[in-house]
């Protein structure tokens, strides 16, 4: 578990100080005008070369890493990703379905799973997942839809779950889930992006992979110390082929990877595969006292989730975005801000690690004073709303390919078809997806995000009222 291959192969490269006449064109940072620091990383920017491996066939050190990365996840296969959860989440995607195939989706799920349902041609089958009202989220999807769901559609190639949110709430029926899915065939492809820390000891959520998911992809960079765009693909299944999944990887993603990556890559997966009793008992304390010390703060309100690295802070009548902006007054960055409150991802501590609480702690009583002295701006959203169980699209992705689309007022754009995701972000939900009707309850919705200060992505005009939709006739 130790051993980092890829990393030691790295080292003993750069120090037997060799010529490079390959790419990349920087020559180990020498021809780059960088800042300094920024070249001493680039000294380690290699590309496939003798002794390093090929990425795409492998059968040296990263061969070795991967063995690795899948004893340490307990997994049959599994793979490290240059290009985000965003390329696992394609794969396993095009890996699984062909072009008229049924899906069932879980509805919150992020983009880049909407994404690859249109470019294989799906036909999704979305599911709206339950709303909690104490992180004021959308999370899992229940039992009885979901049994509704494969019981209606039991022809379905896959069903996509997102395990945990992006504000770490888990799923609590992913169990049952799977063992029927199974039940039918199905496989079950899970988006674990913010769940690649769950393995570090009993106390952390249990992983998908350990409840029986065929496919499990996870952001190694967004909670344990990789590099951004650094993920892992596992599979452990029955159902869905480990060379289809490859070769979609291989043609998915650049073969070109970029080795300071797969290196943090490689470190991440031994740190969480070292991660040892007296590490979690450290970081457990630190971070008790942490929010111990955080709930004196007068007027704050501290909410812990089923993870124990994710911690929701609102200030009550006023918007994250507000405390986001005063937090950043005092050099405290948060994950994301939403009407409701700001999100925080901890680090998690090692025991020969120190992270500054105390210090940090004043900076957010600084915040919270500052935001309470400003006009209040939090507006009550209404998500009550009665959405529907089960939802299809209303023009096929296939059949979307050839209309044509135009904006409109979206006051004006009930009972058209939206031709643009709009998502708001974060978190991430989108509230309308390509080729869905748009009814009266979602505009609704959207102008109470519009009227919060929401960001919101998408392909849409909002910033001119305007939404993407088919230029057609209402239908
Ligand atoms: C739930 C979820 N899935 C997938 C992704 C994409 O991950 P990546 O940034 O690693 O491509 C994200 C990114 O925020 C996410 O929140």
């Amino acid at each position: 578990m130790d051993k980092r291959p890829i990393v030691e192969a790295m080292q003993r490269f750069y120090e037997s100080q060799n010529i490079s006449f390959h790419v990349p064109g920087h020559k180990h940072g020498a021809l780059s005008e960088l800042p300094r620091a920024f070249i001493d990383v680039m000294k380690f920017d290699y590309t496939e070369l003798s002794g390093l491996d090929d990425y795409h066939h492998p059968e040296s050190i990263i061969e070795e890493a991967q063995v690795l990365l899948a004893k340490t996840y307990s997994a049959q296969h599994s793979y490290f990703l240059v290009n985000g959860s965003t390329v696992g989440n394609l794969a396993m995607v095009y890996a699984t379905c062909r072009e008229g195939d049924r899906v069932l989706v879980q509805r919150n799920a992020h983009k880049s799973i909407f994404n690859a349902l249109e470019l294989v041609g799906t036909l999704p089958i979305f599911l709206t997942p339950e709303w909690d009202e104490v992180t004021h989220t959308a999370t899992h999807i229940s039992m009885a839809t979901m049994k509704g769901a494969i019981e209606q559609y039991s022809d379905a190639k896959a069903i996509i779950l997102t395990h945990p949110t992006y504000y770490g709430v888990t799923n609590p029926t992913m169990f049952e889930v799977i063992k029927m899915a199974h039940s039918y065939g199905i496989p079950v492809l899970v988006d674990e992006a913010h769940g690649a820390h769950f393995i570090a000891t009993d106390e952390f959520p249990m992983s998908a992979l350990e409840m029986g998911a065929d496919v499990v992809v996870q952001s190694a960079h967004k909670t344990l110390p990789a590099m951004t765009m650094g993920s892992y693909l596992h599979i452990h299944s029955k159902l869905v082929s480990k060379d289809k999944v490859n070769r979609y990887l291989r043609m998915l993603q650049s073969s070109s990877p970029s080795y300071i990556l797969l290196a943090s890559l490689d470190d991440a997966r031994q740190y969480i595969g070292t991660y040892s009793r007296g590490d979690y008992q450290l970081f457990l304390k630190t971070r008790m006292q942490f929010v111990e010390s955080l709930r004196t703060i007068k007027s704050l309100e501290v909410i812990e989730v089923d993870d124990p690295l994710k911690l929701l802070l609102r200030v009550s009548k006023y918007t994250g975005y507000s405390l986001q902006k005063q937090m950043e007054h005092e050099g405290v960055y948060v994950e994301l801000a939403d009407p409701e409150q700001v999100l925080l991802i901890l680090p998690l501590l090692k025991a020969r690690h120190q992270f500054p609480y105390a210090e940090i702690r004043m900076k957010i009583k600084s915040a919270v004073e500052k935001c309470l002295k400003l006009q209040r701006d939090k507006i009550d959203i209404d998500y009550s709303h009665e959405l529907q169980a089960l939802s299809t699209l209303a023009v096929s992705y296939h059949d979307l390919q050839n209309k044509e689309e135009e904006f409109i007022l979206y006051t004006k754009a009930a009972g058209r078809i939206c031709a643009g995701m709009v998502i708001p972000y974060p978190p991430g939900i989108p509230l309308f997806v390509r080729g869905e009707r748009i009814t009266t309850t979602k505009l609704k919705m959207l102008a109470d995000y519009l009227a919060s200060g929401a960001m919101i992505q998408g392909e849409h005009d909002l910033g001119n009222k305007h939404l993407l939709v088919l230029k057609e006739e209402k239908i």
